[in-house]
């Protein structure tokens, strides 16, 4: 959310104006003022009341079921226990008996997890141990206390409730409410379903807490129609201290320790002016941590989308060997089951299989949408957009896209223009397809409530919209002023959504025209925390059950809507700042509203880079910054890096003075047009990473441990990153750099640096000076990248341009890459299998193009018309065989002071077998 103190804001928004310059922490809820986190956190580690009743167990197949008791309450739970394909082990707990079905999150699995067969091994009155599969796990069960030891040979990889922190509040009836009557009836029911059985012992009754039936913060009230539902669970790893994921925090990579502070939250919020270095919500959740150490990677996925908190503890290995590492986690969740996905690796690799294969891998996007993006608050009218797009072009600056955010529309009512200023859309969108460019609109969730407004009207006659708990429509105060919120769970809901986008509904619109949804945490101004109130309605489930879910469901619903548009021909590209686990599916996402300080661009690495490791891999941040005005080498800088991160955009808050990339003098423009031309020249990488993350959930973006997991060096490096795993990046992100220290890891291997194809050997660290000019790139001994050179408008009009190879020789003289071309923009790659996929390898001083897939087929005007071979020796003579056998002469050069082989046009098609031969 960004209110602009500009203009005129309503009284609920000064005080985000009063307070511009930091976060206003009174607006947010520490653990201590969620009383479900606070009741929970006082439970410390000890002995678990929980006691797991072996008679009670049954075994069917694949399934275990278990129930457990509460010594003290009596209250009966049901345990169930998967061993799912990949080796991966499913724990849910639920009550036996709730007083009504708890919620279980649906639509974030893409299928029901395949199973393997459970056996037991052994049971006595102790517990029992579980075969987990062929090979050497198993999972014990120990009965009191209750606890879960997975363990591989004689090393334990997981334990649960280990430190007796299992907690389940059951739902109960309201005493004070009961009448008599229903007093009786209750705890009839209740005591005979529940708690049943005498031998059980007598019940210890708990003393209401607190906040436990209804809550305030500030001046909202939090009815809590179900009374205490919170869970949590507590997991310890032995060996491990290093911990990554459970994005979004504007925190480092390597997550800290929470003893003495908050523990980091999940729960999707519009924070106003966010912090750095923080574990406070941000506007997206996906609850899956990552561990990792030199011998193991592991996760923990907890699917859960109510309000979360996470704690986490490590102890480091001492000096002294026998004080092992461990560190213990702890997740708290307001309301739901616990149903936890524990990924048991071991590769990171093996990980990112395990958990795509549950949540699914990301979108393939369309080529334009991993081009640059220009946006900024706003764009003020079709003239200014015209404006805009010529002055790339008078600049040379490539570009693929323009923004068009929240004043471009009538009042604040999507899917509408703002007549005066935008009266012929399809004209601008014209334009820009004559030029081979596109636009991206936004259209926010919240819906204008106004009785002249075909949305709204539409969605309150179909009963759409969220109810508050009254029954009622639920309204929030949001850009239109007051707004209603359609229930994005409901299928209904979403399937006429997805609908609004046909050409013929959406007026104005092209095919040239994509979306970007905002506001999806959903934002509430005068909300609790700036969001929905907990006990508003979804059906029959309470916003607390599906908070975090429901960003996800606004980007999926638009999603559709963009192919459905297309008659399931185009692959769309929408851009959410809300998500959850599965989001990758739907699209890309940004930061939110960052800001023009150093602080803000360094940050933007980490919190990629968390992303991908949990699958969201399409992740940016706002180029520039979105509050402030950055100077010139800030900006610059940040082009420089953003040229290097998955998802490029620069955006701009409404107040900031303009900052189009040639408004700073001829050297600023020359500095970032030359950023912007070397992403253009490696979109086949990216093109290629992106069909790999879509196909195998490998993260395009990678901290340096996921490819070299035994260098614990790279553990908490967290300024450079891979691309894929060829391409290492430190971007420069310190005011006044001089130079950057970059290391490279992988002993025996060795680095090219892009620019100037200078070796340098892996596993050191290495000074870099820098220039302006300079983005520390290094390509790794071993590897073919493909790029192309002829830099145009978009990457569009670059389509069917011819290729350059670059073949960075390992030490052993090998290389290899891949290079995935299809039509750029439709699902035929995947309906048709329209493309190719070609294998590149050198070796033996050979290189060579294999097809990957030899069944599919699409032919490419795109040609081959240089190869460049790094880190090798001049050879006699260079020949290409093509695929007839038919040989040729190649033109080259050698440098050989930089042992760079320029093989000149070698002129094959990009699709075909060949070979090329240095003698
Ligand atoms: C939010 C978004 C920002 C956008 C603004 C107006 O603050 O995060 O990117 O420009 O709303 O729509």
């Amino acid at each position: 959310m960004a209110a602009s103190c500009g203009r005129f804001v309503p009284l609920v928004l000064l005080f985000f104006c009063l307070s511009a310059h930091a976060v206003d922490h009174s607006n947010f809820k520490t653990c201590d003022k969620s009383t479900f986190c606070k009741r929970q956190r006082e439970l410390k580690p000890g002995q678990s009341p929980y006691r797991a009743l072996l008679d009670t167990l049954e075994l069917s197949n694949s399934r275990l079921t278990l129930q457990l008791i509460n010594n003290n309450n009596k209250v009966r739970l049901l345990l169930e226990l998967y061993r799912l394909q990949g080796n991966m082990t499913r724990v849910k707990i639920n009550e036996l008996k709730p007083l009504k079905p708890r919620f279980e999150v649906p639509d974030v699995l893409i299928t029901d997890p395949l199973t393997e067969p459970l056996s037991v091994v052994t049971q006595d009155e102790n517990g029992l141990v579980l075969s987990l599969g062929g090979d050497e796990q198993r999972l014990i069960v120990s009965a009191q206390p209750f606890r879960l030891d997975i363990v591989e040979g004689r090393q334990v990889l997981v334990s649960l409730n280990s430190r007796g922190l299992l907690a389940f509040e059951h739902l109960r009836a309201r005493k004070d409410t009961k009448s008599e009557s229903n007093l009786e009836q209750d705890s009839g029911q209740e005591n005979v379903e529940q708690r049943a059985d005498e031998k059980d012992g007598p019940i210890i009754e708990e003393e209401d807490k607190p906040g436990m039936w209804e809550e305030m913060f500030k001046s909202h009230s939090d009815s809590k129609p179900n009374g205490p539902t919170s869970i949590s669970l507590d997991f310890s790893l032995p060996q491990v201290e290093h911990l990554y994921g459970i994005p979004e925090h504007a925190d480092t990579l390597k997550l800290k320790n929470t003893d003495g502070s908050d523990p980091y939250r999940l729960y999707n919020l519009d924070v106003f002016q966010y912090e750095l270095h923080n574990p406070m919500a941000l506007y997206g959740s996906v609850p899956v941590l990552i561990s990792h150490c030199t011998e193991r990677t592991m996760g923990i996925f907890w699917l859960n989308a109510a309000e979360t908190w996470v704690d986490i503890s490590s102890n480091t290995a001492g000096k002294d060997s026998s004080e092992d590492a461990q560190t213990d986690v702890r997740w708290i969740s307001e309301s739901g089951i616990i149903d936890v996905f524990i990924m048991l690796g071991p590769k990171p690799t093996d990980v990112f299989t395990q958990y795509a294969s549950l949540t699914g891998t990301q979108s393939f996007p369309p080529l334009s949408a991993l081009a640059y993006h220009q946006c900024r608050w706003n764009y003020n009218d079709q003239e200014d957009v015209k404006a805009v797009d010529q002055g790339f072009d008078e600049h040379d600056i490539p570009y693929d896209f323009i923004w068009l955010d929240i004043e471009h529309t009538d009042g604040k009512r999507y899917f509408t223009w703002d007549s005066s200023k935008f009266p012929q859309p399809k004209d601008m969108l014209q334009g820009l397809m004559d030029k081979r460019r596109k636009l991206v609109a936004i259209v926010d969730p919240h819906i204008k409530v106004d009785s002249g407004y075909k949305i709204h009207n539409e969605i309150r006659s179909k009963n759409f919209y969220v109810k508050n708990k009254d029954g009622g429509d639920y309204e929030g105060w949001c850009w239109p002023g007051n707004s209603g919120y359609p229930d994005f769970t409901n299928p209904e809901m979403r399937a006429w959504w997805s609908s609004m986008f046909a050409y013929d509904q959406y007026e104005g619109s092209m095919e040239n025209q994509y979306i970007w949804n905002d506001m999806n945490e959903p934002s509430v101004f005068n909300g609790p925390e700036v969001t929905m109130h907990k006990d508003a309605l979804h059906g029959v489930w309470e916003h607390r059950d599906v908070h975090n879910l429901y960003g996800l469901y606004v980007q999926k619903a638009t999603a559709d809507g963009l192919i459905q548009r297309s008659g399931g021909v185009e692959r769309p590209f929408v851009l959410t700042r809300a998500f959850f686990a599965g989001s990758q599916r739907y699209g890309a996402v940004w930061t939110g509203d960052n800001a023009a300080e150093w602080g803000h661009l360094k940050i933007s690495i980490p919190m990629c880079l968390s992303l991908g490791l949990v699958g969201i891999s399409f992740c940016g941040a706002d180029v520039g910054g979105f509050f402030k005005h950055p100077s010139a080498e800030l900006l610059v800088r940040w082009y420089q890096a953003g040229a290097y991160q998955p998802f490029f955009r620069a955006h701009a808050h409404l107040d900031t003075p303009r900052r189009e990339p040639w408004l700073f003098g001829p050297e600023i423009t020359a500095l970032i047009r030359e950023a912007v031309r070397q992403r253009y020249a490696l979109l086949p990488n990216w093109y290629q990473l992106f069909y790999n993350a879509h196909r195998t959930g490998q993260p395009v973006m990678r901290p340096l441990w996921v490819e070299y997991p035994e260098d614990v060096t790279t553990f908490s490096i967290e300024d450079e990153y891979l691309l894929g795993k060829d391409l290492l990046v430190h971007p420069v992100t310190d005011e006044g750099s001089m130079g950057v220290t970059a290391y490279l890891p992988g002993k025996g291997e060795v680095w090219y640096d892009v620019h100037t194809f200078q070796k340098h050997d892996g596993s050191q660290s290495l000074f870099i000076p820098v220039t302006m000019s300079s983005i520390p790139v290094f390509q790794r001994g071993g590897s073919i990248i493909c790029r192309k050179e002829r830099i145009r408008r978009s990457s569009s009009c670059m389509e069917n341009d011819p290729y350059t190879l670059y073949v960075a020789l390992s030490l052993q003289g090998f290389a290899d890459g891949e290079l995935y071309i299809d039509d750029f923009h439709t699902f035929n790659f995947e309906k048709e299998k329209q493309f190719i996929h070609r294998h590149l390898s050198f070796s033996a001083n050979t290189l060579s193009s294999r097809n990957l897939a030899p069944d599919s087929h699409f032919s490419t005007g795109s040609w081959i018309e240089k190869i460049v071979i790094i880190g090798g020796s001049r050879p006699s003579s260079v020949t290409l065989r093509n695929a007839d056998g038919i040989e040729s002469a190649v033109e080259f050069d050698f440098d050989s002071v930089t042992t760079v082989l320029t093989l000149r046009k070698p002129g094959v098609n990009a699709g075909a077998d060949w070979t090329v031969l240095l003698r």
